[in-house]
């Protein structure tokens, strides 16, 4: 299998995290891909037609895609562990959470845009401020809930990770940890994993 990647990508770290907690690095290349809205890689759109990274070409030549699509897709090629429970209220609440995780990530990776890569003149202040408020909501339910995170690792709290590991990546002043105490007590420990190490997002 080949994943289309860029290491700056939230969402991508995500995949990269599965991928190694899994013990799946040996059946999975990597290739780069260079891409924006406005300038769209023609090899990722060939494997997803709306050319977003990231996305999982098969050995049939099956694209898949977007991440929480991939991430349910590497769980399911090993018996164990498994990142995302079978049923019940178990699974529901790790796939809510999975979506919490990504709607942060969505969110601030939209306020970069607007910010970092719109032409000043064009850039709307309440679209963006509108953005952070967002990722101040999903930190806040998230911060609610860490206090039962423990040791547990699924989907939802890699999801949760590779959020907070965004923020301070592009983030660094928005303080996020005197906030949101319980979430950042938790972090500390889960960003010491191999996998969040080795998946640090470029400097
Ligand atoms: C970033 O540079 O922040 C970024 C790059 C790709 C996808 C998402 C975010």
């Amino acid at each position: 299998m080949k994943l289309l990647y860029s290491p700056a990508s939230p969402f991508v770290r995500k995949v990269l995290v599965f991928i190694k907690e899994l013990g799946l690095e040996d059946k999975v290349e990597l290739a780069k891909v260079t891409t924006t809205v406005v300038n769209q890689s023609a090899e990722l759109a060939a494997s997803n037609p709306v050319a977003k990274i990231p996305a999982l070409v098969l050995d049939n030549g099956k694209g898949l895609y977007d991440s929480r699509v991939i991430t349910a897709y590497l769980d399911s090629l090993v018996a164990s562990p498994s990142f995302y429970p079978a049923e019940g209220d178990a699974r529901w609440d790790v796939l809510a959470m999975e979506a919490l995780a990504d709607g942060l990530m969505d969110a601030a990776v939209n306020a970069r845009y607007e910010r970092g890569l719109r032409p000043a003149e064009k850039q709307w202040d309440d679209w963006a401020d509108g953005q952070i408020k967002k990722v101040h909501g999903a930190l806040k339910a998230l911060d609610g809930a860490a206090a039962s995170f423990g040791d547990r690792i699924d989907a939802g709290i890699v999801g949760a990770a590779c959020a907070c590991g965004y923020l301070d990546f592009r983030y660094p002043d928005i303080g996020w940890r005197e906030n949101y105490p319980a979430l950042g007590a938790w972090y500390a420990k889960f960003s010491e994993r191999k996998s969040m190490q080795e998946t640090q997002p470029p400097s």
